[in-house]
C-alpha cells in the first residue's frame, strides 16, 4: 500500500479500574474493534487505543480498604481489563494506564503550558463534591441537596484551588460544533451539548489539595496539589500518540481521531476536553460518538440490583463470535438496547445457525457427497435468471456495507450482509442443485459455485464482527483467507477443484429455555389476526391479537360510529421512509423496520406485512406511520408506531404519498 493511505484512529473511554468489566465496557471496546477492522479493510492505516483510568479518590479509598497502596491496587485491577480484551478478539494497538510515566510526563507538560499562558489560575473554590462521579457541583445544580447524576451524597468543600479558564473558549466551542455537524454524533447528543452551552460556562477546578487526595499527578507548579482525575484522564488520547515528543506521529493520528464514549461522559468529552485542546493550541478530535446504554429488563445495570451482565460468562456460554455479533447487531449506535438472553439466543439460532450456518453446511455437505468434496466449476452458472441477480447484489455489497459503517450504522451494515445471505438461501431453493444434479450436473455445479462464492463474499464482509469464526469458515471453503481490502473482494475468488472441509456445523443451535415455545406458537395466531384485519399492520394489533390486554385503555369498546374531528386530530400520521427491514426471527409475517420520521433517531416498528411484501422491497419505501401510539412490545420487540397498509385478496400495498416522495416527518392529514 502506498505511503499516502488514509488513516483512522479510534479510542474507547479509559475505564475506571475499580469496576470489573461488564457488558457495557465490552460493547464499547468491541465497537471500536469492529470499526478498526472495517477501516483496515477500507484501506486505512489504523490505530486503536483503549486503557484504564487509575487516579482519583475512588481508587485511593478502594485501595485503603483492601490494605494496599493505590499502585498495588491498580496493578492488580488493570489486568481484569487488559487480559479480557484478547479473549474477545479485540485488537487494540496500545493499552494506556494513566500511572505510566509516558502519560504523566505529558499531563505535567500540559499543566505547565496552561499555567504559563494564564489559562490556569489560583482561586477560592466552594462546591459540592460527589465522590461517585468525581465531580463538583454548584449549589443550584444539586437536586434536593444530593448529587444530580446519582442522587448520592455530596460534600461541601471550600478551599484554595487551581482553575482552568474554560469559560474563555465557550464561543469557539459553539462555533466549532455548528460548523462541523458530524463532530458530535448522534445529532441528539450534539443538541444536548449545545443546550448545555446556552448557559455561561464556569471555569473548571482542576486541582485537589494533597491533604484531601494524594493519589494523582502532582501539579508541576505547586507540589501541594495533584490534578483532577478528568484533566489527567482525557489527555490519554494524545499522550499515547506522541504529543510533545513525537510531533509527526501525533499529527498523523490526531487529525483522524474518533472518540467512542458512552452518553454518561458526553460533557467531559465535548466540553472539558475540547476547551482543554483549544487552550493547548491543538485541533479538535475529528468525531465524538456517544453510544447508548445496555439495559437489563429496561433498567440500568447496577451492582445493587445484581443485574450486571458479565461478558466472560456470555463468552463462555455462547462463544465470542456470537457475543460480538449480538452486541453489534442488536444495538443502534446512539440508542439504548435491552440485553436479554432470549434475544441473544434468537439472533444466534435464527441468523447465525439457520441463515448463515445452514447455508455453509448444506452447500459443503452436498459438495462432499455429490461433487467429490471440492468446489465445483462455475461453468455457465445454473442457467437460472437468479444468477445475474445474485452476482449483481454481491458486486454492490461492499460499497453498501462501507456506506453504512461510515455513517455508524453497524447494525444496518450487518443486516445488509445477512439479507444477502438470506437471498443466497433462496437462490439455492430456486435453483435446486440437489435435484438438478441428476439431469444436469454442470448446472448444479454452477449453482453451488455461485452460492459458495456469494457466501465467501458475505463472510469477508462479516470478518470485522466475527473475525475468528469467519477465518475458520473461509478456511473451510477451499482454504481461503480473509481479503485484506474491500477493493479486492471481486467475484470469482473461489478456485474450482479445491477441497472443501467443514468438519462440524459452524454455529450449533442452542436450546432455548422456556421462552422457546413462544415464537413457534403464539405468532401463528397473532399473525393470522393481523392479516385478518386486512387493512393495517403494526405493533399494537399484533400484541392485542396475541391475547394480552390493551394497556392504555384506548382500545376498549367503540362508543359511537362517529369520530369527532378532535378524535382524528389526536392521531399523528407522519410520512416515513423505511431504512431497513428484517424478518422477526420465528415469525414468517412480522418484519422489524427502522423508519426515518425526520427525528434524531429512526423509529423501530414491527409490522405484520412480511408474508405479503418481499422484505428486500421494503427499505427505501415511503410509508404512513401512526406516530403517537404508545410503544408496545410485539414478540419481545419494542414497536414504536404502526404502518398503514391496505390488503385485499390480491396482496398488500403500503399507504404512501403518491408521486414525489415527501420529507420524512411530513404530517399527513
Ligand atoms: O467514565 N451500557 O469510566 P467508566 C453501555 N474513567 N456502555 C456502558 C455501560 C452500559 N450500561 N456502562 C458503562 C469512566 N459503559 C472514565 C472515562 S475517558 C477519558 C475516562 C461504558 O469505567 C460506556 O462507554 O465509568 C461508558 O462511557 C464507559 O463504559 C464508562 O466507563
Ligand atoms: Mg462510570
Amino acid at each position: 500500500m502506498p505511503e499516502s493511505r488514509p488513516a483512522y484512529y479510534v479510542t474507547t473511554p479509559i475505564y475506571y479500574v475499580n469496576d470489573r468489566p461488564h457488558i457495557g465496557h465490552a460493547y464499547c471496546t468491541i465497537l471500536a474493534d469492529v470499526l478498526r477492522r472495517y477501516h483496515s479493510m477500507f484501506g486505512c492505516e489504523t490505530f486503536f487505543l483503549t486503557g484504564v483510568d487509575e487516579h482519583g479518590q475512588k481508587v485511593e479509598e478502594a485501595a485503603k480498604k483492601r490494605g494496599l497502596t493505590p499502585q498495588q491496587h491498580c496493578d492488580e485491577m488493570q489486568a481484569h481489563f487488559r487480559d479480557l480484551w484478547p479473549t474477545l478478539d479485540i485488537s487494540n494497538d496500545d493499552f494506556i494506564r494513566t500511572t505510566e510515566p509516558r502519560h504523566e510526563r505529558v499531563v505535567k507538560q500540559a499543566l505547565q503550558q496552561l499555567f504559563d499562558s494564564g489559562d490556569i489560575y489560583k482561586g477560592e473554590y466552594e462546591g459540592f463534591y460527589s465522590q461517585r462521579v468525581e465531580k463538583f457541583f454548584t449549589e443550584d445544580e444539586l437536586i434536593d441537596g444530593k448529587c444530580p447524576e446519582t442522587g448520592g451524597e455530596v460534600q461541601r468543600i471550600v478551599e484554595a484551588n487551581y482553575f482552568f479558564r474554560m469559560s474563555r473558549y465557550q464561543q469557539r466551542l459553539i462555533d466549532h460544533i455548528n460548523a462541523n455537524p458530524d463532530f458530535i454524533r448522534p445529532e441528539s447528543r450534539k443538541n444536548e451539548v449545545l443546550g448545555f452551552l446556552r448557559k455561561p460556562l464556569q471555569d473548571l477546578c482542576i486541582s485537589r489539595p494533597k491533604s484531601r487526595l494524594s493519589w494523582g499527578i502532582e501539579l508541576p507548579f505547586d507540589s501541594d496539589y495533584v490534578t483532577y482525575v478528568w484533566f489527567d484522564a482525557l489527555l490519554n488520547y494524545v499522550s499515547v500518540i506522541g504529543l510533545f515528543h513525537d510531533d509527526p506521529r501525533f499529527r498523523k493520528w490526531w487529525a483522524v481521531s474518533t472518540h467512542l464514549i458512552g452518553k454518561d461522559i458526553l460533557t467531559t468529552h465535548s466540553v472539558y476536553w475540547t476547551t482543554m485542546l483549544f487552550a493547548l493550541g491543538l485541533d479538535m478530535p475529528r468525531h465524538i460518538i456517544a453510544h447508548g446504554w445496555w439495559l437489563v429488563d429496561n433498567t440500568k445495570m447496577s451492582k445493587s440490583l445484581g443485574n450486571v451482565i458479565n461478558p466472560l460468562a456470555m463468552r463462555d456460554k455462547y462463544g465470542v463470535d456470537s457475543l460480538r455479533y449480538f452486541l453489534m447487531r442488536e444495538m443502534v449506535v446512539g440508542l439504548d438496547s435491552d440485553f436479554s438472553e432470549e434475544s441473544f439466543l434468537k439472533r444466534h439460532n435464527f441468523e447465525l445457525a439457520n441463515d448463515l450456518g445452514n447455508l455453509a453446511n448444506r452447500l459443503v455437505g452436498f459438495a462432499a457427497k455429490q461433487m467429490g468434496g471440492v468446489i465445483p466449476a462455475p461453468g455457465t452458472g445454473s442457467g437460472h435468471a437468479a444468477d445475474a441477480e445474485v452476482m449483481a447484489m454481491a458486486a454492490e455489497l461492499p460499497a453498501r456495507v462501507r456506506g453504512h459503517v461510515e455513517s455508524l450504522r453497524v447494525e444496518t451494515a450487518i443486516e445488509t450482509v445477512m439479507n444477502f445471505v438470506r437471498r443466497l438461501n433462496r437462490y439455492v431453493a430456486e435453483t435446486e442443485p440437489f435435484k438438478v444434479i441428476k439431469t444436469d450436473p454442470a448446472a448444479a455445479g454452477g449453482a453451488v459455485y455461485i452460492a459458495l462464492e456469494g457466501l465467501r463474499i458475505a463472510l469477508n464482509l462479516l470478518w470485522p464482527v466475527m473475525p475468528k469464526k469467519v477465518e475458520n469458515l473461509l478456511g473451510a471453503l477451499g482454504g481461503n483467507s480473509v481479503v485484506g481490502y474491500f477493493d479486492d473482494l471481486k467475484w470469482g475468488g473461489l478456485v474450482p477443484g479445491t477441497a472443501l472441509n467443514l468438519p462440524e456445523p459452524p454455529f450449533p443451535r442452542f436450546e432455548l429455555p422456556e421462552f422457546e415455545t413462544r415464537p413457534a406458537e403464539a405468532p401463528a395466531k397473532a399473525d393470522k389476526a393481523v392479516a385478518d384485519r386486512a387493512n393495517a399492520a403494526g405493533g399494537a394489533k399484533a400484541e392485542k391479537a396475541a391475547g394480552s390486554q390493551p394497556s392504555d385503555g384506548s382500545s376498549g369498546a367503540v362508543a359511537s360510529e362517529h369520530a369527532t374531528f378532535d378524535d382524528f386530530l389526536k392521531i399523528k400520521l407522519l410520512v416515513g421512509t423505511v431504512l431497513t427491514a428484517e424478518p422477526v426471527p420465528g415469525s414468517d409475517k412480522l418484519l422489524k423496520l427502522s423508519v426515518d420520521l425526520g427525528e434524531p433517531a429512526p423509529r423501530q416498528i414491527v409490522a405484520g406485512i412480511g408474508d405479503r411484501f418481499p422484505v428486500e422491497k421494503v427499505p427505501g419505501s415511503q410509508v404512513t406511520v401512526v406516530a403517537n401510539l404508545k410503544p408496545r412490545k410485539v414478540f419481545g420487540i419494542m414497536s414504536e408506531g404502526m404502518i398503514l397498509a391496505a390488503t385485499d385478496e390480491n396482496g398488500l400495498s403500503l399507504i404512501a404519498p403518491s408521486g414525489t416522495p415527501r420529507k420524512p416527518g411530513t404530517r399527513v392529514g
